[in-house]
């Protein structure tokens, strides 16, 4: 059994990660200050008692180090973020203390209490700009123009992962996931997919912004965490594309959900967001070869297992 610790493990993709580690047998560690995550996403691992222990506590603490020298964890996942990437056009300052800072201070503490590893939710979404190239593969970051702060504290943490293992010996796997959906996703938070569904399933039209046909490339939950649970081992020192490959039009997206969900309405449409780029999809060949990893969902079964989610059943 390995200890692990996750950061941001009360929130929508760090809560999944945390369940599916205890089910392979690990001892948890989850670390969130619940800005935006809940301790509702927690219920599942709980259930496993003392292989699960959770921190209400901010990355940029100094109590972080303390925690770590108690619970010395073997690999560490950081997914905790400010995750707001229109917020931070007005707020650049939270999403760099928290993104960048905060990163630091995890960085620094896996470092002190030698953790073999650090696993780190890069955004594929933001990372790359405006691609040139459909799909976008990993070699883009270089010399990318990300359109947000968000975009680019998450960015600069790419440099930071490479000095740590070159100078201090940690290990790292940063996975650049595409648009990530499922249970969980807060609609409250921005992800298009629950903020959508949300809205049809109260029977209200859900607005785009801009014409809806700009893409995005949509991977399912669950596919996600299987690449967090590969690169414990697999993708060393490496940037990991994790998304689909495929361009899906946000209309497309309304016009399935509205199919599951039996909506009639049509959508509302609203001025484009600053910061939005217009269309990604994230080349995953390196995904195959450096954690044999492949999406396994199909964005229809995705989409429905979200909305029976949304709707209790
Ligand atoms: N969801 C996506 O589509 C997507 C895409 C690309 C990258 N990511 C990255 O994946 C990670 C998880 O995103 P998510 O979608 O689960 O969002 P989320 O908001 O559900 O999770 C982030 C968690 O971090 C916690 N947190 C925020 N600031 C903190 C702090 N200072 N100290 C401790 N905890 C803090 C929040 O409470 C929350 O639980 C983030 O790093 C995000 O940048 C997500």
């Amino acid at each position: 059994m390995t200890t692990v610790l996750v950061t941001g493990g009360a929130g929508f993709i760090g809560s999944h990660l945390a369940d599916r580690l205890l089910a392979e047998g690990h001892r948890v560690v989850s670390v969130d200050d619940l800005s935006s995550g809940r301790i509702a996403n927690l219920a599942e691992a709980r259930g496993y008692g003392k292989e699960f222990t959770f921190f209400n506590m901010d990355v940029r603490a100094e109590g972080l180090l303390p925690l770590f020298e108690r619970h010395r964890p073997e690999v560490v996942f950081h997914l905790a973020a400010h995750v707001g990437a229109g917020q931070s056009l007005t707020d650049p300052i939270t999403s760099a203390s928290v993104n960048v800072m905060g990163t630091l201070n995890v960085l620094e503490c896996a470092t002190r209490v030698g953790a073999r590893k650090i696993v780190y939710a890069a955004s594929g979404g933001s990372l790359y700009g405006e691609p040139r190239r459909l799909p976008v593969k990993e070699t883009a970051a270089q010399g990318s123009f990300p359109l947000t702060p968000y975009g680019i504290s998450k960015k600069v943490v790419l440099d930071y992962l490479g000095v740590y293992h070159r100078y201090r010996g940690l290990d790292y796997t940063a996975l650049a996931l595409a648009n990530v959906y499922g249970p969980r996703q807060d609609p409250a938070c921005g992800g298009v997919v629950a903020v959508f569904a949300a809205s049809m399933l109260a029977g209200e039209a859900p607005t785009i912004f801009g014409d809806g046909n700009q893409t995005r490339d949509f991977v399912f939950i669950d596919d996600a965490v299987h690449a967090f649970v590969r690169a414990i081992d697999q993708g060393s020192a490496k940037l990991v594309n994790i998304g689909t490959g495929l361009e899906t039009s946000v209309n497309h997206v309304f016009r399935t959900l509205a199919d599951i969900i039996g909506f009639p309405g049509e959508p509302l449409y609203g001025p484009p967001r600053p910061g939005d780029p217009r269309r990604i999809a994230l080349d995953i060949g390196r995904a195959a070869s450096a954690i044999a990893w492949k999406p396994w969902t199909h964005l229809e079964d995705g989409l429905a297992e979200t909305v029976a989610y949304l709707k209790g059943v």
